[in-house]
């Protein structure tokens, strides 16, 4: 999930340097829409990514039940390798992107900003006009790629939220307008 920070996991510096292991040959990778099926392994992936900020399994399954429309996976026929989760705000004009993550070995190969474009072109057809998410200020990886698709600080102070998710947990709001 993205809805909390994989920063804030056992080991943050794989996180945000990017240095992976990587075999010579990666199998290729399938977007398309969550089914149902694929929630114990979307579990599994999330748990891989974002690690004791994972979601519950049953936060996982209500997100599913809520937001499958906007949940997008990428799929090599035997794993699930990354995923993207948008849900739509109070305001029908505004969407949230409140997860993306990459596993660990896929990362560095253009698979994050594929999910982020596929869901803010989805996300526009439906007629949202400004997205938003929010980043934990030490992931340089994420904010990179944020900020390269064309989110902004969405607030003052740089978008800077103190203690946003709670005591400590600070986080960056950046926008979209679309
Ligand atoms: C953030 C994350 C999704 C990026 O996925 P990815 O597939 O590795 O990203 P891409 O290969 O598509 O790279 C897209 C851009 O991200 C940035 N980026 C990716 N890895 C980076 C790194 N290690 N350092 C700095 N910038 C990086 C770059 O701007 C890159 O664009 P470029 O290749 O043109 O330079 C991935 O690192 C991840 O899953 N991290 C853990 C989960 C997480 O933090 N999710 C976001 C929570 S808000």
């Amino acid at each position: 999930m993205a809805a909390y920070p994989a920063e804030h996991s056992g080991d943050p510096f794989a996180s945000l340097t990017g240095q992976v292991f990587r075999p010579a040959r990666q199998r290729p990778v399938r977007m398309r829409g969550v089914t149902e099926a694929d929630l114990p392994e979307l579990h599994r992936l999330d748990r891989e990514v974002f690690q004791e900020v994972a979601y519950p399994y049953f936060m996982l399954r209500q997100l599913f039940d809520m937001y499958a429309d906007h949940l997008l996976v990428l799929d090599d026929g035997e794993a699930l390798q990354g995923y993207v989760l948008a849900g739509i705000g109070d305001d029908s004009g505004l969407g949230w992107v409140l997860g993306l993550g990459v596993a660990r070995a896929r990362r560095g190969e253009g698979l994050g900003r594929r999910l982020m474009l596929e869901i803010l072109g989805r996300l526009r057809n439906d007629g949202i006009r400004e997205v938003r998410l929010t980043v934990d200020p030490t992931n340089a990886a994420a904010i990179a790629l944020y900020k390269s698709s064309g989110f902004a600080p969405a607030t003052a102070e740089g978008g800077l939220r103190r203690n946003y998710f709670g005591p400590g947990e600070h986080r960056l709001v950046l926008g979209l307008s679309l």
